[in-house]
């Protein structure tokens, strides 16, 4: 087995920076496929916080080629001060990065317009984005007006096509009362041209890299960023983030087919959180929401917004599963669960609604108190350091053991890995990943 994908099966923030952080140390390749600098994974190393926004969660292994792939838009700056930040703490050999010629560029126009339509739309109707220019990048991409990282190093090619999104996004700039200057086309040439500096030495064919690598036999992982049910097609639409992050993102986000991939695991926490508007169908309001954030320290990694916490949900599990054929589920933030005083669970929605038949707009959560959570040693007993040391399912305590069987039954799809802590050492793994 060579080559494994991980996505989110929910709303983002599922712990995939941890989860992948851990896998990767078998992988030779790490390769993103979809999204930009609006995900932020979390990595704890020797006790040390790192977020990293774009570069893939292998980074901190020595010899693991990290790739950003043709799907995924990247803002230069910010990808500049993340190698900056990694290769102060030794964690990114110069040689290890790789960027698609095709991956698409975020211009500092691209966040203006996000956050001035963010601004001027009504509450209701905020899509409540990251603001990192994500969505406009993506649109100029489909009107076939983006500028990709190739088109860095053709100064021709690179004014001609900011000269198109000069004359697209003026008058909106100018309705939304952004300063004349925003869509200067010699000073954004200036930019991408040293912009194109920067990417030179990493630019590749990442489809090419990643299938001549599966196929000589290394261990690839593909990396997801945000979760199912933000995808631009299969998630809560409009409430959407603008890129395909199920598994099927990978083929066409990299640039390889269906039959290269042997593996696809998912990410769920063992609660639901989100970030952002939309259809939410378990989420806390009051003090049990309040309880949740705080136990889970649930504020983004990329916006430090709160986000809004639940049960779990496992008909929007199951959708997500089905949505990306995962068969291996990889639970996390156990121990957050084990520090309530009582915890429930969503098996089904009133009128048998189905979220993939029905949407989630409308359904309405019917909820089970699951018996055993709520008992203070729980949080202890998971966090004994025997039970990282055993890495066997029955070694969890009962009410969590019931709790994984009971997510199996829903979804039909094995729990291979657990995590009941942010450190690495606080992870169970049930199955290989390679
Ligand atoms: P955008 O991707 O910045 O356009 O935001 C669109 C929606 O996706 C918003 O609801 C964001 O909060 C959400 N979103 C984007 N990236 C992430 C992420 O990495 N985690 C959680 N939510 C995200």
């Amino acid at each position: 087995m060579s080559a494994l994908v991980v996505v989110g099966a929910q709303w983002g923030d599922e712990g995939k920076g941890k989860v992948v952080d851990v896998l990767a140390e078998q992988a030779h390749v790490v390769a993103r496929f979809a999204g930009g600098n609006n995900a932020g994974h979390t990595l704890v190393v020797d006790g040390q916080q790192i977020i990293t926004h774009l570069v893939p969660s292998g980074c901190r292994y020595p010899g693991t080629r990290c790739v950003l792939g043709a799907g995924m838009v990247i803002d230069p700056d910010v990808f500049r001060k993340e190698i900056e930040q990694l290769r102060a703490r030794n964690l990114l050999q110069a040689d290890e990065l790789r960027v698609s010629l095709d991956a698409h560029v975020i211009f500092p126009f691209h966040r203006l317009v996000d956050g001035l339509r963010e601004d001027s739309a009504g509450d209701a109707r905020k899509i409540g984005t990251t603001r990192r220019g994500v969505g406009p990048a993506y649109e100029a991409k489909a009107a076939r007006r983006g500028v990709r990282v190739r088109d860095l190093l053709r100064e021709s090619d690179l004014r001609e096509r900011l000269l198109k999104n000069k004359a697209t996004l003026d008058p909106e700039l100018h309705r939304l009362g952004a300063p004349e200057s925003a869509l200067d086309v010699e000073a954004l040439v200036e930019l991408g041209l040293g912009w194109g500096q920067l990417l030179r030495p990493m630019v590749c064919d990442a489809g090419a890299l990643c299938h001549d690598a599966i196929r000589s036999g290394q261990r690839v992982l593909f990396e997801g960023a945000q979760g199912a049910l933000l995808d631009l097609d299969h998630g809560t639409y409009p409430y959407v983030t603008s890129s395909n992050s199920i598994a099927g993102g990978v083929c066409t986000g990299i640039g390889i087919g269906p039959t290269l991939i042997d593996r696809v695991w998912g990410i769920t926490k063992a609660y639901t959180t989100r970030v952002g508007g939309g259809p939410f169908p378990t989420r806390l309001l009051g003090e049990q929401g309040t309880r949740l954030r705080e136990a889970g320290a649930e504020y983004g990694a990329t916006t430090g917004r709160p986000r809004d916490c639940g049960w779990l949900d496992l008909p929007a599990l199951r959708y997500a599963a089905r949505l990306s054929g995962m068969d291996g589920l990889c639970v996390t933030k156990l121990d957050v669960l084990a520090l309530l005083p009582k915890v429930e669970i969503c098996e089904s929605y009133e009128d048998d609604l189905d979220p993939g038949r029905d949407g989630f707009e409308h359904v309405v959560p019917r909820l089970r108190t699951l018996n055993g959570w709520g008992d203070p040693s729980l949080a202890a007993q998971l966090s004994a350091p025997g039970l990282r040391a055993a890495e066997r399912r029955e070694d969890l305590p009962g009410p969590v053991r019931a709790y994984l069987d009971l997510i199996e039954e829903h979804t039909e799809v094995p729990v291979v890995l657990v995590s009941v802590g942010p450190d690495r050492a606080q992870t169970l793994r049930f199955a290989d990943a390679f």
